[in-house]
């Protein structure tokens, strides 16, 4: 039996905003449905209301993403859309991330960042937790999602509502 090999890599991630060039390669974080959604935001990104951040290995592949809506709370900036790719999880990138967005609310002189995370979502609250996010309220939400054979459903799900002071 040939025994197991390791390789050590240090890897330098990069974030920066997302552009519409970037789009065919998130295919890996949602449908094509959710990708509209996200070319809609980027338009908005250009009006100056939405700040969508991509974190990207040296290829220039995508391993994160995450949306800073500054319309949706008058004062604060909401983190949406939120997702690390599957295999690079747990390693620290969602934190690596979050902290970007902080700092690009910071940058618009906010002092504090919300977001919402579904109550059925255990994993990303604890997350929110430990970087300082404290609920403070609880709302039902809804959105339309595309299945995997194309049609359309109108998903219903209650959240937890979190902010931080920054
Ligand atoms: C939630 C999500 C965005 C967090 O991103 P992430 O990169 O996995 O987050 P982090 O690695 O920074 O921190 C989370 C975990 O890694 C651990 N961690 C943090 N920094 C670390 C590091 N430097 N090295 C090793 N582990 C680390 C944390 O303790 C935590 O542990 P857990 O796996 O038991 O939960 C991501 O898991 C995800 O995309 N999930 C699916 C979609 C989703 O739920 N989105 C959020 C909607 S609100």
């Amino acid at each position: 039996m040939v025994a197991e090999k390791t390789l050590v890599l240090e890897l330098t991630l990069t974030v920066r905003d997302m552009t519409t060039d970037d789009l065919p390669g998130l295919a890996w974080s949602g449908s094509p449905l959710h990708i509209e959604n996200m070319a809609g935001q980027l338009k908005r990104a250009r009006v100056g209301v939405v700040d969508y951040l991509v974190v990207c290995i040296p290829s220039g592949a995508s391993v994160a993403k995450g949306g800073i809506d500054y319309e949706t709370k008058p004062g604060a900036g909401s983190l949406t859309q939120f997702a690390v790719r599957a295999e690079f999880q747990s390693l620290g990138i969602g934190t690596f991330l979050i902290g970007a967005t902080e700092d690009r609310i910071r940058a618009r002189g906010l002092c504090s960042a919300e977001l919402d995370v579904e109550e059925n979502n255990p994993r990303a609250r604890a997350l929110y937790e430990r970087l300082g996010y404290v609920a403070f309220g609880r709302q039902l939400e809804s959105w339309d999602q595309q299945r995997p054979d194309g049609t359309i459903e109108h998903y219903e799900t209650m959240c937890t509502l979190m902010r931080k002071d920054l």
